[in-house]
């Protein structure tokens, strides 16, 4: 079943009108609350009491709840949004988690937000409405996000038995237009594509391997209409994937490759009726699916081994992009790989000094067998790209742990062969609010990866590890012609042990809302 762990809709409204459970009104440090005048009288009263009264200070997650009773009890929300210079896209999404959360805590049901008007968002270009409701819409359903697929009788006897009530954000602007509707409808599939990630990513190894994993893509892209093959096992070892099958050969659970493919509506050529080539190509995106990482043989250490279920999560990161893609009826062309083994201990596992052959021919010698997710992505990425011919190639990975020394758990590692291609990414990831900062890969690295015996090593150990994990994977690039190429190493972001204003604990889906903000830019200039 698909499911996005949430009971959360969204909708629009010119007014508040019948009965809710709660009004809302966003309030910055300095001022007045934003949009009071389109609150009911009593509500309005109240917030003017409050404001009056110094009761908000309008911080960043500061909410302040009032019982109003006319015309029926309800809850008035002031939600903070901090410094009124400084509001971003960023704090609006945070302020609708926060209304998300009030729900669950209050119960709330129906919930009237207005619309902020007035405050600066975004580029100042105009547009800010619609910025904001963007946002709001964002944040209200990815904070509506609670994993519970696993809670038994015990939970469910005890007070926790509430907490995927059903919750409407009615969302208030005077003018309920095209635009806004289409800043509401693009803020939802994408959180139900970032949820869907969180959802299956969230899933452990007893259930998730890559056989059930290549049946949850078929179930998503069934339902999303998005084309999807699955490469097998003994598909894999004609085609001679060395790498995939190596990592997946300590388990009884076979290795996959995905592939998932969103056809693209195209864009029509005004008056011809033809339709125009979108580009040199589709565009590839890679996930390394890893459902459970024991490092095999180079086994890691018991202390929080078991997070290595999120091992999938840039995978599980495509398949909500592509999600996201089919509902929005994108009109690029795009195709995502999940490349998918569990790296298992066992007397059929790869062993340290083992020499594989990759897809594309490369030998390499391993050095590591806990260096496995640049193994999976070299097949996919090398076969991707023969296959497809795609125009430039991103990959998602939770590939290093020295990617969480270097930059901690709030933002990811970009390493990429192309500053035009970097560049994209990392503004998309601005307007996202998934942090990132750019790494350095290049020749230095590649020669870090020599092998005494074969072609290269899988880990040249711990110094640059980031860096030399990227340098792996240029090494499934063809020479010519040269395909723009970025990596993202998501290992520290990808899930959080606390929890986070927008995200609880757990599975945070990062990355589908840059790369479908990626996208769009690319098919805004068509
Ligand atoms: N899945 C891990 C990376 C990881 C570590 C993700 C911690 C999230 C949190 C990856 O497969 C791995 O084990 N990488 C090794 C590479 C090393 C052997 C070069 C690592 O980071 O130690
Ligand atoms: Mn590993
Ligand atoms: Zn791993």
């Amino acid at each position: 079943m698909i499911s996005l762990s949430t009971n959360a809709t969204v909708e629009l409204a010119k007014k508040v009108v019948g009965k809710y459970d709660a009004v809302v009104v966003v309030t910055t440090k300095e001022g007045r609350p934003d949009g009071l005048e389109e609150l009911p009288a009593a509500a309005r009263a109240a917030a003017e009491a409050v404001v009056k009264a110094k009761a908000m200070g309008g911080k960043a997650h500061e909410v302040v709840s009032q019982v109003v009773g006319e015309p029926a009890p309800h809850r008035l929300l002031l939600v903070g949004v901090g410094v009124g210079e400084k509001v971003t896209a960023e704090s609006l999404r945070e302020a609708g988690a926060a209304v998300a959360k009030a729900a669950r805590r209050y119960q709330l049901e129906k919930i009237a937000m207005i619309v902020p008007e007035r405050l600066k968002v975004g580029d100042g270009a105009g547009g800010a409405r619609d910025v904001a409701i963007e946002a709001l819409t964002a944040g209200f359903l990815l904070g509506s996000f609670h994993f519970e697929e696993y809670k038994g009788s015990v939970t469910k006897r005890g007070e926790e038995s509430k907490v995927a009530r059903f919750a409407r954000l009615t969302l208030v602007t005077p003018d309920v237009d095209a635009a806004a509707r289409e800043a509401m409808k693009r803020a939802r599939v994408v959180a139900d594509g970032q949820n869907l990630a969180r959802t299956v990513a969230s899933r452990p190894g007893n259930e998730i391997n890559p056989p059930s994993l290549a049946k949850v893509a078929q179930e998503v892209a069934k339902a999303a209409g998005l084309g999807c093959r699955v490469l097998d096992d003994r598909e894999l070892k004609r085609l001679g994937m060395g790498g995939l099958l190596a990592v997946g050969s300590g388990s009884p659970n076979p290795p996959r490759l995905i592939a998932l493919e969103h056809k693209g509506s195209g864009f029509r050529v005004q008056g011809s009726g033809k339709k125009r080539e979108a580009g040199a190509g589709p565009l590839l995106i890679v996930g390394k699916s890893i459902t459970f990482d024991t490092g095999g043989i180079s086994i890691k250490p018991a202390d929080k081994m078991g997070d290595m279920i999120y091992d999938k999560c840039g995978g599980m990161a495509v398949l909500g992009l592509m999600h996201a893609l089919a509902e929005a009826e994108f009109p690029l062309r795009v195709i995502g790989l999940l490349t998918s083994a569990e790296n298992h201990v066992s007397g059929t596992a790869y062993r340290p000094g083992d020499i594989i052959t990759l897809y594309n021919g490369v030998t390499v010698e391993i050095t590591n067998t806990d260096a496995e997710g640049r193994l999976v992505l070299a097949d996919a990425i090398a076969w991707g790209i023969e296959t497809y011919k795609p125009a430039a190639v991103v990959d998602l990975a939770t590939l290093t742990g020295g990617c969480v020394v270097a930059l901690g758990h709030t933002m990811a590692g970009l390493m990429s062969n192309d500053d035009g291609l970097a560049g994209e990414i990392l503004a998309a990831a601005e307007r996202a609010g998934e942090k990132m900062w750019r790494l350095p890969v290049g020749q230095d690295q590649r020669d870090m990866m020599k092998s005494n015996h074969a072609d290269i090593v899988n880990s040249a150990g711990r110094w640059g590890s980031p860096l030399t994990g990227a340098a792996f994977l240029t090494f499934a690039l063809p020479d010519k012609p040269k395909v723009p190429w970025a990596h993202l190493d998501i290992a520290g972001v990808a899930d959080t042990d606390k929890e986070l204003p927008l995200y609880e604990k757990g599975a945070t889906g990062y990355g589908v809302r840059t790369l479908f903000e990626w996208l769009s830019t690319r098919a805004a200039k068509g």
